[in-house]
């Protein structure tokens, strides 16, 4: 039997009969406040209807759909029914699967209306292969083929889909893949590479042997993760429910607003009177302007004041706001949603009255929770700073910031990892800024061991590690 191609409503879309001949059809609703697309089909003829039964059914092919409208209404009709189709298709609401042998190999799914499905044929003799930003995972006890090129997924319902996707690692017509595959014709074949084709999942392999995506010099600068992190974590290319949804309200208990004490070694620390600041500090502009990365330092090193002024003018909790799914606070930076989940822990090389090792920040208390002394992972996570600044020494007082990421994601989706990281960029320049104005050396660090940080403080990787890193310093009178 040859295969078919079957058109039907995507899951949890609906066409709903408002009278005999009208009918309301309505995507799939999604959480996070984005209101459903939704299609008025007024005055339908019969064939028409059925058309629309169809697809909300069991689906049908292009030709049994068209050959309702054709029996019941007529050739009249049929250019009514591709442009209806035409609009469930740009709604992104049409699924396509590939009938095999009376069961489904494989269904492309749009993710949005933003998906534009063109049918692409598949040449026979054309050799494809697989792009380097597709991938596999299991959704809902089904495996999934998608990209963050695509606006779609495909769905692999049969194990002879996953086999042909891992043989399109390599090079491969339609003819090889289906003698590499026992039990499966090259006319399906052909149909299951022209969906990928048509879902930006595969390229046809020019005589050079490259791919469209490979000489792109736009494309080829995209590192798969980033890319994937990007499409996802922003509207457009799924239709996941994002922004504030609180998900695990009612499940899970959320983390509290302020960590627990880390230890029973507390340093209490320099508190600044913020009215004398206000009245003598420098001017916003020239902090503004003065704003600069500094690497070196000076002989003598920082002060357990100055950190303690630091830390107070940059990451103290200000005040707390209760709101209705917790408590939230306000910190001297921004931070999404109120929720405050990075942890400063002040790692200390040099710094007057305070001893080498890793200490805790306590935002609420403004004080410091001695965690472990010098050592050689202590060392190392210096080191490795030093290292980011290309110079060949460790900085006086290295900052991660780890985040307690649960506190983010138990109240947003899609976004909470996004968020953080922003929240990163507004804490470190809020510390660029209060470094500034205290004639310190402040610089921004780029990348961090988060394994190494989590061994060394001794917390869940999952759960709280770095994100994040500044380093501070005396700063050189030269
Ligand atoms: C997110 C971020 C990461 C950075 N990473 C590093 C780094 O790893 N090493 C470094 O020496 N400077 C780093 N910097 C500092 C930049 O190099 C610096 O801001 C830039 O060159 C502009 O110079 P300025 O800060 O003196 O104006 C980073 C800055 C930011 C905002």
């Amino acid at each position: 039997m040859p295969p078919s191609l079957v058109l039907s409503f995507k899951e949890n879309s609906s066409a709903i009969a408002q009278s005999p001949d009208s009918v309301v059809v309505q995507s799939p609703l999604v959480q996070g406040n984005i209101p459903p697309d939704t299609l008025n089909l007024n005055s339908l003829s019969p064939g028409l209807l059925a058309a629309v039964r169809m697809l909300a059914a069991e689906g049908g092919t292009e030709e049994e759909l068209s050959d309702l409208v054709l029996q019941s209404d007529g050739v009249a009709e049929l250019p009514k029914f591709y442009y209806y189709l035409q609009q469930f298709i740009s709604l992104g609401l049409i699924c396509h699967t590939i009938i095999c042998e009376g069961l489904p190999l494989a269904t492309r799914v749009p993710f949005s209306p933003s998906d534009r499905f063109k049918f692409r044929k598949a040449a026979i003799d054309q050799k494809y292969v697989l792009s380097r930003f597709a991938y596999c995972r299991k959704e809902q006890g089904q495996l999934v083929l998608e990209s963050p090129l695509s606006h779609a997924q495909i769905i692999l319902a049969d194990g002879r889909g996953a086999v042909a996707i891992a043989e399109l690692a390599k090079p491969q017509t339609c003819g090889e893949l289906s003698s590499a595959i026992p039990g499966i014709s090259q006319e399906t074949i052909q149909l299951f590479l022209s969906l990928l084709l048509s879902s930006e999942m595969l390229g046809e392999v020019k005589a050079d042997g490259k791919i469209q995506e490979e000489e792109n010099e736009t494309l080829v600068q995209w590192e798969f993760h980033d890319l994937l992190f990007h499409s996802r974590s922003r509207k457009g290319r799924h239709s996941n429910p994002m922004g504030k949804t609180f998900r695990f309200k009612d499940k899970i208990e959320q983390p509290p607003m302020v960590k627990s004490q880390m230890s029973d070694d507390i340093i209490d620390l320099y508190q600044p009177d913020i009215e004398t600041l206000k009245a003598e500090d420098y001017p916003f502009t020239r902090i503004l302007e003065e704003r600069q990365s500094i690497r070196r330092y000076n002989d003598e090193p920082i002060t357990d004041k100055q950190l303690g002024e630091f830390l107070y003018r940059s990451a103290r909790n200000k005040r707390i706001v209760s709101k209705d799914y917790g408590d939230c606070t306000h910190r001297p930076y921004a931070n999404s949603g109120g929720r405050y989940e990075l942890e400063l822990y002040v790692i200390v090389n040099t710094c007057d009255n305070l001893p080498s090792g890793i200490y805790h920040y306590r935002p609420d208390t403004h004080q410091l929770c001695r965690l472990i002394g010098r050592n050689s992972q202590v060392e190392e996570l210096l080191e490795n700073a030093g290292t980011a600044t290309g110079e060949l020494y460790m900085p006086q007082v290295l900052i991660a910031f780890a985040a307690r990421f649960q506190r983010a994601a138990w109240v947003y989706e899609s976004i909470a990892y996004a968020n953080i990281l922003k929240n990163v960029g507004s804490l470190q320049q809020t510390m660029y800024l209060v470094a500034t104005a205290m004639n310190l050396a402040p610089c921004a660090i780029g990348a961090g061991n988060s394994d190494l940080f989590a061994a060394a403080v001794g917390t869940d990787y999952y759960a709280e590690t770095s994100v994040g890193e500044f380093i501070l310093g005396s700063k050189s009178t030269e």
